[in-house]
């Protein structure tokens, strides 16, 4: 690409070159040695003034516009005019052009700088509403422990009395909607930490395979109980360096999600693991429920959100159970997703980096390649 001075100077340069050597031939061709002379002086003078022309209209026109370029690559790096003395080579029309960038840069910076006191004031206002909402639900788990108490108090037959079938049922109800509470205030605080960038986690070296046996372990129980299908597949085996409590915690909310939208009959939820990669074990919880629609998985990884917020909405939960968990995940170095097709089923992913040492070798599944079904 030519700079302006150059393509400036390449045509006068040309054009001064052709005015003189047309003199120089008529000089050479014609028979009168004076006018040939003459016309000779005459292209010697009119091509050294086009080029004097050039240097001139050169230093005017593009000193001017070179300043005004440079001045617009500093203000794209740094937000900030140069405070450059308006080098217009007295053209109007540059003039005008150096006027208008500088007012509408100070206007530009003007804007950002506002922009960023805004950002910096959101940022406070953000920080402190989570630290209120910390607060707040610590104040609420407080008083919620002497009510679980008196509930196990009330069914000690010894201790306060024995209590008809009614009185026993309402209690009962007490006890549920007390622990529900519970869950939610707890469910709060952990979004809560996350948001802080507080949420603790102890690392170890563990076998991912154990990772997914804790979680079958847990809901085996209750998934034989309600005829649900809870099968593990391991495709793989490697060490993880995470925290298996956090691990087991992502585990349980997707599994509690996928028995919340199975199909009443044939149920079936599958955990496990897969390889394809060598820096990361990717988990994953799948069931054969309702599935969720393209535009809604762009949404559930979202605080509070919930597919169904009718008063028709059966299930219970407050809406963070899966931002908590990508929480979780991103805090162990890993990333989250979901594959869903509705009336289908849907298909929780996550990855953990794998740990530096691998497992040992007599430990390690007896065929990786294989799947390993404990069907329930
Ligand atoms: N396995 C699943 N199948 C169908 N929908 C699901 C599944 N898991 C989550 N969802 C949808 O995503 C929403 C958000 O889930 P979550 O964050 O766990 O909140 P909650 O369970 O408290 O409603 C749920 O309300 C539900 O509509
Ligand atoms: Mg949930």
């Amino acid at each position: 690409m030519f700079k302006i001075k150059q393509a400036l100077f390449l045509i006068f340069g040309i054009t001064s070159f052709i005015i003189f050597y047309i003199g120089f031939l008529n000089y050479l061709k014609t028979q009168d040695s004076n006018m040939g002379l003459l016309i000779l002086l005459f292209s010697v003078i009119v091509s050294v003034g086009t080029l004097l022309a050039t240097f001139h209209v050169s230093k005017n026109l593009t000193k001017p516009i070179e300043t005004l370029v440079q001045r617009m690559q500093d203000f794209s790096q740094t937000n900030i005019v140069t405070p450059n003395p308006c080098d217009d080579g007295g053209i109007q029309e540059l003039h005008i052009l150096h006027k208008n960038f500088e007012e509408m840069a100070n206007k530009v910076g003007e804007t950002l700088k506002k922009e960023k006191q805004l950002n910096i004031k959101l940022k406070e206002i953000d920080t402190r509403k989570t630290e209120f909402m910390s607060m707040i639900s610590h104040e609420l788990k407080t008083p919620i422990m002497p009510i679980m108490g008196y509930i196990q108090l009330l069914k000690k037959e010894e201790l306060m009395g024995e209590l008809n079938e009614k009185q026993m049922n309402a209690l009962n109800e007490i006890a549920i909607s007390t622990e529900r509470l519970q869950k939610i205030i707890q469910d709060i605080l952990t979004a809560q930490k996350i948001d802080l960038g507080k949420l603790s986690s102890e690392k170890e070296n563990v076998q991912s395979r154990v990772l997914v046996e804790n979680a079958y372990r847990a809901f085996y129980p209750y998934c034989k109980n309600k005829d649900v299908q809870l099968t593990m597949l391991l495709d793989t085996n490697d060490n993880v360096y995470s925290d298996p409590d956090r691990v087991s915690q992502v585990f349980s909310n997707l599994i509690s999600n996928a028995l919340a939208f199975l199909p009443e009959k044939n149920g079936t939820i599958k955990i496990g693991t897969l390889n394809n990669s060598d820096e990361n074990v990717t988990f994953y919880v799948q069931d054969n429920g309702i599935g969720i629609s393209d535009d809604q998985q762009k949404n559930i990884f979202k605080k509070f959100y919930q597919v169904d917020t009718s008063s028709k909405r059966k299930k219970e939960g407050s809406g963070l159970g899966l931002s908590i968990c990508e929480g979780i995940i991103k805090n162990l170095g890993g990333r989250m997703w979901v594959k869903s097709t509705l009336n289908q089923g849907t298909t929780f992913f996550f990855d953990l980096p794998k740990a530096q040492v691998p497992v040992d070798h007599l430990d390690s599944l007896d065929k990786p390649s294989h799947s390993n079904h404990l069907a329930s």
